[in-house]
């Protein structure tokens, strides 16, 4: 199949920061590539440069079999950008919002009618949708945003963290939209914070770090490429943690990754049951008292720790539940962390929103 998405050795700086070192990759037609990537690897800064809103300083890239930096009005009207043209319209209903970008785009007014309720049937927006956006909490409205990039079907997404801050039942309802677009033949590139999301929706991932591609495959090749299995142990006293790490060392096969604050420790062992038993053996041993241990196969995440030397991001969701309880963060930049959710929501009826725009996520050609 030929790439709806080509990328070959895109190179950008800014300033001292080389954001892009040298950034290849390909996208086969209806497929899906995750993008993935500790804070500041240059996910966005790819997507803008295929998105045309960026000018590399080198490379070149293919988005529909288009020249990017050829044509990018041509490519522009090609592609759908999450957070980008849709604009919500603060005045206009939920509604109006995406009825006015059907029309904006050639469609009749009965179709760009029957697009826009179906659009709000899938973003859970129906209830609200005669309300004004600006009455629309941050998570809604960043699921109007994604509806008004959905309105036109383009072949080509990009999709720049779309779920991150949506609460876990929205970012369900997101990742079955995803689905039914690409069944349709959308080719998709989308940038992801949570390694799930990754699993579950691309056909191929793309890990990226310091502006490189530093590994691509299918999730299952990633794992396997990682190898080994994981013991995980829950310590019970934090002043043991460390005790713990040396005991453990003798059995890993790598770093151990240890989160403090849930005194977690995560080693990459070979050998099995057997190794799980001798390092309870030791554990005991050395009167280390334990919460939980457990061997499993390795997850994305281990992929991700492995490969970029720290654990995904953690990311506030709408509802406030604290996203997925990891203590790991990106290595530099500003992250999109707030501080934990300021309580129940002020805004919105529906209750589902606790996120202030200042937690919003930030969509394509926003800075950071
Ligand atoms: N407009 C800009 N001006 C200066 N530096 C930038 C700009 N955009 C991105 N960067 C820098 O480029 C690097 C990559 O950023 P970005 O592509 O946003 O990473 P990611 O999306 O993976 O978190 C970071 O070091 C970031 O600070
Ligand atoms: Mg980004």
């Amino acid at each position: 199949m030929a790439p709806a998405i080509q990328a070959e050795n895109l190179v950008k700086t800014f300033g001292d920061v080389r954001a892009l070192d040298g950034v290849s990759l390909d996208v086969p037609e209806g497929t899906v590539l995750g993008l993935l990537g500790p804070n500041g690897a240059g996910k966005t800064t790819t997507v803008r440069v295929l998105a045309t809103l960026l000018r590399p300083d080198s490379g070149r890239a293919v988005v529909a079999g288009v020249d990017v930096l050829k044509h990018p009005n041509k490519v522009r009207s090609l592609i759908g950008l999450s957070g980008q043209y849709a604009a919500v319209d603060e005045y206009l209903t939920g509604f109006e919002n995406l009825q006015m970008v059907g029309e904006l785009y050639q469609m009749s007014a009965r179709q760009a009618k029957v697009r826009a309720l179906e659009l709000l049937e899938w973003f859970n927006l129906t209830e609200a949708k005669d309300r004004t956006a600006k009455t629309y909490s941050g998570g809604m409205r960043r699921r109007l945003d994604l509806a008004a990039a959905l309105v036109v079907r383009p072949p080509v997404m990009f999709l720049d963290e779309p779920t991150t801050g949506l609460d876990p039942r929205n970012r369900l309802a997101l990742w079955e939209v995803i689905e039914t677009l690409v069944e349709q033949g959308t080719t998709l590139l989308l940038t992801t914070q949570y390694l799930e999301e990754a699993d579950r929706l691309a056909h191929d991932i793309a890990v990226v770090d310091h502006g490189r591609v530093i590994a691509r495959g299918t999730a299952d090749q990633l794992k396997a490429q990682i190898g080994g299995e994981r013991i995980e142990v829950v310590v019970h006293e934090p002043g043991l943690v460390a005790d713990a790490v040396a005991a453990l060392s003798g059995y890993a096969l790598g770093e151990p990754a240890v989160e403090k604050n849930t005194r977690r420790i995560t080693v990459p062992v070979s050998g099995g049951a057997r190794v799980l038993a001798d390092v309870i053996r030791e554990l005991d041993a050395r009167g280390i008292e334990i919460d939980d241990i457990g061997l499993r196969r390795p997850t994305l995440d281990d992929v991700f720790l492995t490969l970029t030397g720290h654990v995904a991001e953690t990311v506030e969701e709408e509802s406030g539940s604290g996203g997925r309880g990891r203590g790991g963060r990106g290595k530099g930049g500003p992250s999109a962390e707030g501080p934990p959710a300021e309580g129940p929501s002020a805004e919105g009826p529906d209750g589902s929103d606790g996120q202030g725009p200042d937690k919003q996520a930030v969509a394509a050609g926003t800075e950071r």
